[in-house]
């Protein structure tokens, strides 16, 4: 009954923000001095690591903690995904919000690639963040600047580009999380949306999912197990800035 009345607002609101447009001045964020990092020695390694392959300075301007959270996805694509050695690479990212974190994926894909297209699809662009900017003029703020890079208005479902990468950030696997955050029922389709992912990997693609806690992530993997996919399962992600509330843990299906 609850979860009833719950769709029944999602619904309403949904249409709503879909259909009222705001006009207001663009978002920005003030860049703070990054400076050298304060990190622990055991993780200096890390940093070290990230900084020989990669140029953390693309990561910038940006707030500490925006830095550091690209810092997180960063090291997990580095961790995670193979370097394919194309000359061109597609990139997806799911589910991207305000796609705070667009930096790391984008730094990702320019050292693998040559040349690249990344992609992130969002079905509910309008909702607003608590600062009460919708997540698409966030977006557009993060992105500024960065090259073939694309934030899409739309439903995975009825995307059909194909990539070599993708990249799935709390993927709605249970109902409550989905409810809460504004969406309609309709679109709660667990099984449907990773087997329609999977389909838009090229052969040897890659997608790195994250999920969040121990129940979503053993759902993760029977829904992976249902579908008879190859997946890689890494357990929990080294959280070292202590950036997350809850615990995520990793798994990397890869297209045969
Ligand atoms: C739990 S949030 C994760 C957001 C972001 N990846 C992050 O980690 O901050 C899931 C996101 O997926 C989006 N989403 C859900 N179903 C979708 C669909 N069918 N197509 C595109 N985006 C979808 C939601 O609107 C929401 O922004």
């Amino acid at each position: 009954m609850r979860n009833c009345l719950n769709d029944l607002k999602n619904n309403f609101d949904f249409f709503l923000r879909n259909h009222i447009t705001l006009s207001r001045k663009n978002y920005t964020e003030k860049a703070e001095d990054i400076g050298d990092i304060v990190i622990e020695d055991d993780n200096k390694n890390f940093l070290e690591k990230l900084k020989k392959s990669y140029d953390l300075e693309l990561l910038k301007p940006s707030t500490k903690r925006n830095f550091l959270e690209n810092l997180y996805f960063l090291n997990l694509f580095n961790k995670h995904f193979s370097k394919n050695n194309r000359q061109n690479n597609f990139i997806l990212d799911i589910g991207s919000k305000n796609w705070s974190y667009v930096k790391s994926e984008y730094v990702f894909s320019k050292s693998v690639s040559q040349s690249f297209v990344l992609n992130g699809i969002e079905i509910d662009p309008y909702r607003l963040c608590s600062n009460l900017y919708n997540r698409l003029e966030i977006a557009k703020y993060y992105t500024k600047g960065l090259e073939n890079t694309n934030y899409i208005i739309g439903d995975l479902m009825t995307h059909n580009q194909k990539y070599n990468y993708i990249i799935w950030i709390l993927p709605f696997i249970t109902e409550y999380p989905l409810l809460r955050w504004g969406l309609p029922l309709k679109y709660f389709k667990p099984k449907e949306m990773l087997e329609h992912a999977y389909n838009l990997l090229n052969k040897n693609g890659e997608m790195l999912i994250i999920n969040q806690g121990e129940h979503e992530y053993d759902i993760q993997k029977n829904l992976n197990r249902t579908l008879k996919l190859n997946a890689e399962y890494f357990g929990e992600t080294e959280d070292i800035f202590g950036l997350f509330k809850n615990k995520r843990y990793c798994c990397k299906i890869t297209k045969s």
